[in-house]
C-alpha cells in the first residue's frame, strides 16, 4: 500500500494555497496515488458549516480538518489540506497527532495579496468592513520550520510545485517520478 501522509498548507488568504494543493494532486493522482483535499472554504461549506473566524471556531475548523487528514493518512491516503491555519499551535497539535506531516508555507507580503485582492476582500478589511481579518487585522503567526517554504510572491506556480515535489522524492515520501505532468497551463 502507499504511504499516507499529510501534506499540510498554510498561509495567508488568497496566497495560492488551494492553487497549488490541486496542483499537487493533480501530479501525484497522476502518479498513481490516492490523494484528497481539504480545502479551507469547502470545509467551512460542509464538515465546518456554522463556525466562524473567532480564535475559538478557528481553531475547532483546524482540529477538524486535521482529525479527517488523520484517518486519511493512516488508510494510505495522501492528504493535502489548505486553510489558512494561523495558529502555530494548533498546526502542531495536528503535527503530532497526524505524525506523517509536512508542513507547507506558502508565503506572500501583504502588498502583494492586497493587489491581487482576487476575492476583494483585502480592501474591505483594510476599510474595516471585515473584521478579524487575518493578515490585516487579526493575527498570523507563520510557521518557523515548516519543511517546505514557497514564495507564491517570487516564485511561479510551477516553481513551487517542483519544490514541492522535489522535497517529497528527496524525503522519500512518493517515489521519484517523470518531469512534472504539465503544471500551469489550464
Ligand atoms: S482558518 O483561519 O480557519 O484556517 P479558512 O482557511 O478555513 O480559515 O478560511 C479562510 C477563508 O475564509 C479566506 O480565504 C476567506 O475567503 C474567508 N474569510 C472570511 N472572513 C475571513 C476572516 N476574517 N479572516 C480570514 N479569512 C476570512
Amino acid at each position: 500500500m502507499q504511504k499516507g501522509f499529510t501534506l499540510w498548507f498554510t498561509g495567508l488568504s488568497g496566497a495560492g494555497k488551494s492553487t497549488l494543493a490541486q496542483h499537487v494532486a493533480r501530479e501525484l493522482r497522476h502518479r498513481g496515488l490516492k490523494v484528497e483535499i481539504l480545502d479551507g472554504d469547502e470545509v467551512r461549506t460542509n464538515l465546518s458549516k456554522g463556525l466562524g473566524f473567532s480564535k475559538e471556531d478557528r481553531d475547532t475548523n483546524i482540529k477538524r480538518i486535521g482529525y479527517v487528514a488523520k484517518l486519511l493518512s493512516r488508510n494510505g491516503v495522501v492528504a493535502i489540506t489548505a486553510a489558512i491555519s494561523p495558529y502555530k499551535a494548533i498546526r502542531d497539535y495536528n503535527r503530532e497527532q497526524i505524525g506523517n506531516f509536512i508542513e507547507v508555507y506558502v508565503q506572500c507580503s501583504i502588498e502583494e495579496l492586497t493587489r491581487r485582492d482576487v476575492k476583494g476582500l483585502y480592501k474591505k478589511a483594510v476599510a474595516g468592513e471585515i473584521k478579524n481579518f487575518t493578515g490585516v487585522s487579526d493575527p498570523y503567526e507563520p510557521p518557523e520550520r515548516p519543511e517546505i517554504l514557497v514564495d507564491s510572491g517570487a516564485q511561479t506556480e510551477a516553481d513551487s510545485l517542483k519544490a514541492i515535489l522535489d522535497y517529497l522524492e528527496q524525503a522519500g515520501w512518493i517515489a521519484p517520478g517523470q518531469a512534472a505532468a504539465g503544471c500551469c497551463h489550464g
